[in-house]
């Protein structure tokens, strides 16, 4: 990979793009929220048009200087970390919602907005973008479309890729590109709009996001509910879907989960027995107040069959932003206890229990203790492996050994290595447990065919 020399800085001077290139600002690109990895880029770009970029990219293109789009970096595989240096393009100036379509309920809107901002903007003309990762205050939704985000409400609504219609995209060449076109419909021709998304940045820049919209849904219900056993609480999620119910929240923390993010929000209004081993939060939402509490009433029928504890209702709009608050803090909350390793494991929903048992099988042969949490409607577990008093030898060497028997436990039962946080940098040695060298070498062609240089997000995903 080419490093930048006097004649490319001065190239990139000369467009009158906003930068950055003093090291400490250099090193706080050069970090997302995976782990502890910090890659400096040489020179971070701020565009604010697409010809900008497009003007950039034709230029690294052309002298083979290696160029990593980022969002606002809140990523946990390392999606955009600048591995090789080159320029990193920062999308936070496109910050625009560009249009709100109410007649065809679509939004039309720049990647540097943030989502829950955007969810905002939308709910406040009665719509809905569901799609809402645990750091939806904070991430872009550029990120959530090149990661394929997710979060609690996807159980019920689906995640990123069911609502991107179209994009605007800047290929590693320098083109500019729309991939499809803003219908609900769309049987013209390869799919490349489903093939961007979740592309963590290695395929083009996307500059413009067409995103499809639903009526927002005007009651929801959420519960805490304990359980003595984080094994029966994983079994009690598939029993609900098979009586017909569809939550639009079903998050499962293991005991120090919760405890964790109590400590973190420093807030102890949540009690936790101290046979508490598990929780599910369980949300049901929808247009009628009537029929959701039948569901409500129907949902803890379901749960008699399994040995809970008493069930928490969330009875005013506080408490529910207060267990939600909770939950979403558990990520955060980890990272502030240890140093920890995070896998995004997703199975079949039924499997869940299997998988639990699994993980924790593996962490007493090899000595790690493991926090496991995140959104078991759609057998999607967040498995952290938390460092403690690990050796160097055991967290370096053997670790590895530990993550790969959980993933080919996880492919063997159906699932793969990620849900929702992609394969970035740090999951790649990993693909081929879900892949064959087949697969593998049909997505490094497609790869070829968008980026034949190799220069846009280089070591990424494989
Ligand atoms: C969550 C993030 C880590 O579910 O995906 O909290
Ligand atoms: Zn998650």
């Amino acid at each position: 990979m080419v490093h930048l020399n006097e004649t490319h800085r001065t190239f990139f001077q000369s467009l009158g793009i906003k930068s950055h290139h003093d090291p400490e600002q250099l090193r706080e690109y050069g970090h997302d929220e995976t782990e502890d990895y910090v890659f400096p880029p040489e020179l971070v770009l701020l565009p604010t048009t697409v010809e900008e970029i497009s003007a950039i990219v034709k230029y690294c293109h052309h002298e083979g200087i290696p160029v990593t789009p980022a969002g606002a970096r809140t990523g946990l595989s390392g999606g955009c970390l600048p591995l090789h240096g080159g320029i990193l393009v920062s999308m936070e100036k496109f910050n625009k919602i560009l249009n709100i379509d109410t007649d065809n309920l679509q939004v039309t809107t720049e990647p540097g907005v943030i989502t829950e901002v955007l969810q905002q903007v939308v709910k406040e003309v009665g719509l809905f973008y569901p799609p809402d990762p645990a750091s939806r205050g904070s991430c872009f939704i550029g990120g959530n479309v090149s990661e394929n985000s997710g979060g609690p409400k996807a159980v019920k609504y689906g995640v990123t890729k069911d609502y991107v219609l179209n994009l605007e995209v800047v290929l590693p060449t320098g083109e500019i590109i729309w991939t499809g076109a803003n219908v609900l419909k769309n049987a013209t021709g390869y799919n490349l709009t489903q093939l961007m998304v979740g592309s963590e940045g290695t395929l083009g820049i996307i500059t413009k996001i067409v995103l499809r919209l639903l009526p927002h849904p005007t009651h929801d219900v959420l519960f805490l509910v304990p359980f003595f056993d984080a094994r029966v609480a994983c079994e009690s999620v598939p029993a609900i879907f098979k009586a017909g119910i569809i939550p639009s929240g079903m998050e499962f923390m293991e005991r120090d989960a919760l405890l964790w993010a109590k400590d973190f929000t420093q807030d102890q209004s949540v009690p936790v027995a101290e046979n508490h081993q598990a929780h599910l939060l369980i949300e049901l939402d929808g247009f009628d107040e009537e029929q959701l509490q039948r569901e409500a009433e129907h949902l803890f029928g379901v749960l008699e069959s399994f040995d809970t504890d008493e069930i928490l209702f969330a009875d005013s709009a506080a408490q529910k932003a207060a267990l939600w608050n909770l939950r979403r803090k558990v990520g955060e909350a980890v990272k502030t206890q240890s140093v920890y390793k995070e896998e995004d494991t997703v199975v079949p929903r039924y499997q869940l229990p299997n998988l639990l048992t699994h993980v924790k099988s593996v962490g007493e042969r090899y000595g790690f203790k493991s926090v496991c949490y995140g959104h078991a409607g759609d057998g999607n577990l967040h498995v952290n492996i938390i460092r403690g008093a690990l050796s160097e030898e055991q967290w370096t060497q053997e670790l590895p050994k530990a993550i790969t028997e959980i993933f080919e436990e996880v492919v063997r039962l159906g699932g793969t290595l990620s849900g929702e946080h992609g394969i970035g940098y740090v999951q790649k040695p990993y693909m081929p447990i879900a892949f064959p060298e087949v697969t593998l070498q049909l997505m490094r062609e497609i790869k070829r065919v968008f980026d034949p240089k190799g220069i846009l997000n280089p070591g990424k995903i494989f």
